[in-house]
């Protein structure tokens, strides 16, 4: 994650999906396929350094994952945890700032402590940024984006007139991030799933078979090959 290059997107989102489904398919309790997920997630954060991609977006924890059981909610607690002791060095290493988009208050306190900690840490990196999505909804964004809107119209500070598609922009969980250009979605899944719907509105969507806990490097690749293909017209004739 580095320097601008020529049709390399500067901002990949990435749906980490179908983890269950792997360790179904090996028998496997799904916990193992969370775990090996997070060995893609390291290699995937490696290949985005080495490709130029300045902003990695994954979604790590959707607002609906709460109502899975308590147990694999736990795991993936643990997981992230885990990522987060082992890999805060590499962070440093190569000056890649972390960033958190979501309702992190719903987050255990040890884990909200442990990011607020690396996030502050690496604040002043700008090689490249990391932004984990967690208990993260697109709806509960905008809801959020909306309320805060809301309170600066009802304090005189905002006409409603005034309101445009900027305000909207302004107030979301990562105001300075710019949109995905391209968003990966592993599984085979076509579906959004209440992914960043305001910002991946003109994102390139790019979708594998290949299940979460497989997608390593060569799979990365392969994704920003066929977005340095694609032609993006933005509504206009090109
Ligand atoms: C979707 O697969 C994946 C998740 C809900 C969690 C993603 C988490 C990780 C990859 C682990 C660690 C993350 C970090 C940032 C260290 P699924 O369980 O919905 O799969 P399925 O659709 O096959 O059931």
């Amino acid at each position: 994650m580095s320097d601008s290059r020529p049709n390399v997107p500067r901002h990949v989102a990435i749906f980490m999906d179908g983890n269950g489904r792997w360790a179904q398919q090996k028998g496997l309790p799904r916990i193992k396929g969370h775990e090996t997920g997070a060995e893609s997630v390291r290699a995937v954060v490696r290949g985005c350094r080495d490709a130029g991609v300045e902003y990695l977006t994954l979604y790590a924890f959707s607002v609906e994952n709460w109502v899975r059981p308590r147990e694999e909610i736990g795991g993936l607690m643990k997981l992230l945890r885990l990522f987060l002791e082992n890999n805060e060095h590499e962070l440093h290493e190569n000056k890649v700032r972390l960033r958190v988009i979501g309702r992190m208050s719903d987050l255990p306190a040890l884990i909200q402590r442990k990011l607020k900690k690396v996030i502050a840490a690496t604040k002043e990196y700008t090689a490249g940024n990391l932004i984990l999505a967690l208990s993260y909804g697109g709806r509960a964004e905008l809801v959020d984006a909306t309320q805060q809107i809301a309170r600066k119209v009802k304090a005189g500070e905002l006409e409603p007139e005034e309101i445009s598609g900027q305000t909207i922009a302004d107030h979301l969980y990562a105001p300075d991030v710019p949109d995905p250009d391209l968003m990966i979605r592993t599984s085979g899944e076509m579906r959004l799933s209440n992914f960043l719907l305001w910002q991946l509105s003109y994102a390139e969507l790019y979708v594998t078979d290949v299940l979460w806990p497989d997608f390593r490097e060569p799979h990365l690749q392969a994704a920003l090959d066929e977005y340095a293909h694609r032609n993006r017209r933005f509504g206009d004739i090109k």
